[in-house]
């Protein structure tokens, strides 16, 4: 869908659909204003009448409104005026996307952002209300074709606002690019989506973007390098192992990268310690770490941001078989240090730490890995907010508040020393699981031995990732987050 800014007299102005909002207690705004007025006061009196809800996130769609050119007018509620906040009205322009989507409409024009409220101003809401419109709108067609009586993808939207907000526009288009390629990368089924398909992938993006630089590093590559943790998750799989690299220089030459790491396990069966059917179902999403690392690099590369990135990614499939990772086996990572694999379910960390250690190479400014790395993330902060635990306070606040921008959000974990004994191991330098406790924490404790040295994060994003037992798919999470620092560090705002 292609997301355009037009500023039209509302009533007039002939579309599909024209999407305006209402609160429940607030004036109206201008495109509100000037289609109530223009049809003899019709959305005041169902407002009244009931027929029109102001409630967060309800949305009511008028047909021929009398006096309106558009063909259909969606009203969407946005609630009391004391309660909107960025979440409640991201929540409502989901739920209008949502309607958009869902009816037979190829375009519409938007003026939902011209509502106002505390905290957000225009430039924000248009942003955000493009990329909500446009996050509701994805639809996955690649092994299966859009139906007669199914949704309607919109393939033009239009929004409120004079030729000065093109850089807002520009901004939520090329993010919400970012978007798609995480999500699709993450709704692929996993015998399509190889790392192999990760590989062709980059490549593309190679060779579209002149400023992008690739190095694929292959099996036998890793092995002289010694990266045996790696190697050793895909033994049990004929579905030859990656590390992905790529390279965008928009910033100065002598500029540090942020490197971006993301673990691409392109599906995880648990290995030996196999997964029980039903955790297996959903195991393709395993890839969406390295999935958003390529899609805000994607964001980043297509919007030109004045800063310089490398985008490390770990792809490799988790399988049993004879040749696989026994529980107990001893291996030894590209740092020298060795690991004694007690789970081969733990596997994302075991490809983390190599992909970490290469990064060191880059010198970057900060290295940010992002992994669907534990259920106990999931237990501890449910599906709203990505986990994210960080050995530096300014990196982890910057995250923290890129998340909150874009209303992407993540909540951050102790990396406390406390929690590092959980991982001795007897038999090697750590184990590769810490037990039942803390599970998030300790996996991070086993990332943070591969980064001193680095200002580093992680986000594990088991819950943000996808929705979860519902027939969704792939969020395409935290490409926001990660597209808004990225923006940050370009714009100078962080360091
Ligand atoms: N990919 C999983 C994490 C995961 C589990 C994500 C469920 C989303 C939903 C990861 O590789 C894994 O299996 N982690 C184990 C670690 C444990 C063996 C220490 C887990 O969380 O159960
Ligand atoms: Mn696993
Ligand atoms: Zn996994």
């Amino acid at each position: 869908m292609k997301l355009c800014l037009k500023s039209a007299p509302p009533e007039t102005f002939a579309t599909p659909c024209i999407v305006v909002g209402v609160t429940e207690d607030g004036p109206f705004a201008p495109a509100t204003a000037a289609i109530d007025q223009a049809s003899g006061g019709a959305i005041t009196r169902m407002l009244a009448s009931k027929d029109i809800s102001a409630a967060t996130g309800k949305t009511t769609l008028l047909y021929a409104l009398q006096g309106i050119a558009a063909e259909r007018v969606l009203v969407v509620g946005f609630g009391k005026l004391k309660k909107l906040n960025g979440s409640s009205f991201d929540r409502a322009c989901l739920a209008a996307g949502k309607v958009l989507r869902n009816h037979p409409l190829k375009s519409c024009h938007v003026c939902v952002h011209e509502v106002e409220f505390e905290g957000c101003d225009f430039s924000w809401r248009l942003r955000q209300a493009a990329l909500a419109i446009h996050r509701a709108n994805y639809l996955y067609t690649a092994t299966k074709k859009l139906q007669d009586d199914g949704p309607v993808p919109l393939e033009l939207a239009s929004f409120q606002a004079d030729g000065t907000y093109q850089p807002q526009i520009d901004r939520a288009s090329g993010i919400a690019r970012g978007y798609d390629k995480a999500r699709e990368l993450g709704d692929l089924p996993p015998n399509i989506c190889t790392p192999a398909y990760l590989v062709q992938e980059a490549r593309e993006i190679a060779r579209e973007f002149d400023s992008v630089a690739l190095e694929i590093l292959d099996e036998d590559e890793m092995a002289r390098l010694g990266m045996n943790a790696l190697l050793g998750v895909s033994r049990g799989s004929t579905n030859p192992a990656y590390l992905i690299v790529l390279k965008y220089s928009g910033g100065s030459s002598g500029q540090q990268p942020v490197l971006l790491v993301g673990k691409g396990i392109t599906f995880d069966s648990g290995g030996l310690s196999l997964k029980s059917p039903d955790n297996m179902t959903q195991m393709k999403y395993d890839i969406c770490g390295a999935a958003s690392v390529m899609g805000a690099f994607l964001t980043c590369v297509s919007l030109g941001l004045k800063v310089n990135v490398v985008a490390v990614l770990a792809a490799a499939e988790n399988m049993p078989d004879g040749n696989a990772l026994r529980p107990g086996d001893v291996v030894a990572s590209m740092s020298g240090k060795t690991i004694e694999v007690l789970n081969t379910d733990a596997e994302g960390r075991l490809v983390l730490c190599d992909a970490l250690t290469y990064s060191e190479r880059f010198k970057p400014l900060v290295v940010i890995d992002v992994a669907t790395l534990t259920g106990a993330c999931v237990v501890a902060l449910g599906h709203h907010a990505s986990g994210l635990i960080s050995n530096d306070d300014a990196l982890a606040n910057a995250l923290l508040a890129a998340g909150e921008d874009i209303v992407d959000r993540a909540w951050r974990m102790p990396l406390w020393d406390d929690y590092q004994a959980q991982l001795d191991s007897p038999f090697a330098d750590m184990q590769n699981i810490g037990g039942m406790s803390g599970g998030m924490i300790t996996a991070g404790c086993f990332l943070s031995r591969y980064t001193e040295g680095m200002r580093w994060a992680h986000l594990d994003t088991a819950g943000s990732a996808w929705k979860w037992n519902e027939k969704e798919g792939a969020t395409g999470r935290p490409v926001g987050l990660l597209s808004r620092y990225l923006m940050a560090v370009a714009d100078g705002e962080t360091s």
